[in-house]
């Protein structure tokens, strides 16, 4: 699992993360998942891979007036998962919490999920977006995602479109350009501020829930 600097860490989801997942649930999706859902992808879904972002949940000043994490009992700010079928992962969720979007977390989590689909000799990763959801294909694109097809009338609650973007985990190119990114990525995680932004500075807004729903 990747090790992202404090305050952040990974670490897969478990039936406790269930009321913090859903909250974040709630308000990124237009059409959210119940927590029947998680509680089965954990349970008894053998091919679901979820996992969890976590902060720490204080700061303190330093002697020198530098500001230092503390580690102690995290909150979720976000998570996300995928389905190992065979040798492809398709991304079945992901979502940050609206007060952390825009620091780089929706990468870590990506790359995240990357990392574990290579231990699992994941050749693909794939996932369906909603069209109107430029944010999330932003992420994906940024990440080597690329739009192979169309879904017509995929997503039942307002029958919209879904794009289906995949991208080669094994190509070596590909394999350098995450280095690149994940470097880039840790930096700029080490220099954001550390408190929440007020939440009407983000994108609140619900965004469509990925991918396989
Ligand atoms: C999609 C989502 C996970 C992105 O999380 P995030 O932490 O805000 O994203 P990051 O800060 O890591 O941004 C990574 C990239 O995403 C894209 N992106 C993020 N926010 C964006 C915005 N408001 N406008 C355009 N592109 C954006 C950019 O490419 C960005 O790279 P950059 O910082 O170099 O420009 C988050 O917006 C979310 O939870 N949305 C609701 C749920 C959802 O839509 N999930 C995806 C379903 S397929």
């Amino acid at each position: 699992m990747i090790q992202p600097p404090l305050p952040y860490s990974l670490r897969r989801m478990t039936t406790d993360d269930i009321p913090q997942v859903m909250a974040i649930e709630n308000e990124s999706f237009p059409a959210p998942w119940p927590a029947r859902v998680y509680r089965n992808e954990l349970a008894h879904n053998a091919l679901a891979h979820c996992l969890v972002l976590e902060v720490d949940a204080s700061i303190r000043p330093a002697a020198g007036g530098e500001v230092l994490p503390v580690r102690r009992t995290g909150s979720c700010v976000g998570y996300g998962c995928f389905w190992l079928l065979e040798d492809e992962a398709r991304v079945s969720t992901l979502a940050v919490a609206a007060p952390w979007r825009r620091r780089g977390l929706g990468e870590l989590l990506l790359l995240a999920l990357i990392d574990e689909a290579h231990t699992v000799d994941v050749k693909l990763l794939t996932l369906e977006v909603r069209v109107t959801n430029r944010v999330a294909q932003n992420l994906y694109a940024k990440y080597g995602l690329e739009i192979v097809g169309r879904r017509k009338r995929y997503y039942t609650d307002n029958a919209e479109d879904a794009l289906v973007m995949t991208v080669k985990l094994l190509d070596k190119a590909y394999q350098a350009q995450l280095v690149q990114l994940k470097a880039t990525l840790f930096s700029r995680l080490n220099s954001v501020a550390l408190r929440p932004l007020p939440i009407n500075m983000c994108d609140a807004g619900q965004a469509g829930r990925s991918c396989a729903t």
